[in-house]
């Protein structure tokens, strides 16, 4: 029987130092807010000054202390400096959240060239192994029972059409954390994967206000939730939260799905109904 009580500090993240990449924006943004919410002190790592800057401002507002930190996580040198300044400006590393992704390219797989395929994986898979490698050397040299959360999609639990490249490397991002989760537990250190359906980000939102071809994907995506509705990137922090604190002190190698419940139903919609340019030669089809 565990002597874990709810207590007041049940979280545990009070002057906690947590990093979250691509935290000027979006989902990164909202992990970042409910984390000083709950107590941790911030750095965001962006290629985005102006956004990290914003953000930054948001979370001294909320009497944490903040840092940007301006990293292109494609880079495994400007990580490695990522990871040093957090704990130089901070004072440690105890909560990583590797959250940079895109999907960058879409097209029906049989389309995908290799340098697509090639900068999507660059963008979504290979940044979440250099800033988990990061992170992990920081607190096992530090002997932090450090917390890794690695931002993958619904789009790498189900199939993905027209973001092949992206739904390969989500799942990769998944099997990573659980490989990551298998080698770090001897130290103490948890690995999860918070795996976020559709969120309102200002780029989704901005997509939605132009009312294109993308806008009508998105209504089609809420209606078809069963919550009814997309979700907002304040909830997704929550799950952060979660998986930051002692609340999950027991969970590691898990991927958590924030998605309203679409990717249990069968009526999902697909990004678009692109016919592929590689049998266009080709009779038939759809
Ligand atoms: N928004 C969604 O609906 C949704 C759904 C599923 C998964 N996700 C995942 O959540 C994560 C965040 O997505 P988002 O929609 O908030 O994206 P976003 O584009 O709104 O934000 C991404 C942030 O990362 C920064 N960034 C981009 N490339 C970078 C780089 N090389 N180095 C450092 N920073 C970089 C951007 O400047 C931006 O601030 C991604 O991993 C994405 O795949 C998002």
């Amino acid at each position: 029987m565990s002597s874990f009580l709810v207590s007041p500090g049940l979280l545990g993240l009070v002057d906690q130092v947590a990093l979250v990449t691509g935290g000027a924006t979006g989902v990164g943004r909202g992990s970042a807010l409910q984390l000083a919410r709950a107590g941790c002190h911030v750095a965001i790592a962006d290629i985005n000054e102006e956004a990290g800057v914003s953000t930054v401002e948001e979370i001294r507002a909320l009497d944490r202390k903040a840092l940007f930190i301006r990293a292109d996580v494609r880079r495994r040198d400007e990580v490695r400096a990522m990871v040093g300044r957090v704990c130089a400006g901070l004072g440690g590393l105890d909560v990583a959240v590797n959250n940079v992704g895109n999907p960058l390219a879409y097209g029906s797989v049989l389309d995908f060239t290799e340098e697509q395929w090639d900068a999507v994986f660059a963008l979504d898979l290979k940044t979440t192994l250099f800033c988990s490698q990061a992170a992990a050397v920081s607190m096992v040299e530090r002997g932090v029972e450090g917390r890794i959360i690695n931002v993958s999609s619904t789009s790498g639990v189900v199939g993905a059409p027209s973001i092949a490249a992206y739904g390969a490397a989500k799942a990769g991002v998944i099997h990573l954390t659980r490989t990551m989760a298998l080698e770090l537990a001897p130290y103490g250190i948890r690995v999860n994967c918070l795996v976020p359906g559709t969120h309102v980000t200002e780029q989704i939102q901005a997509t939605l206000d132009s009312d294109g071809p993308m806008a009508g994907f998105l209504r089609a995506s809420a209606a078809a939730t069963p919550l009814q509705r997309l979700g907002d990137v304040l909830e997704t922090g929550g799950v952060t939260v979660f998986l930051a604190s002692k609340l999950s002190s027991y969970v590691t190698g898990q991927a958590v799905i924030s998605d309203g419940g679409i990717s249990l139903t069968t009526n999902r919609p697909p990004v678009s109904a692109i016919r592929p340019k590689a049998l266009a030669h080709v009779e038939g089809g759809k």
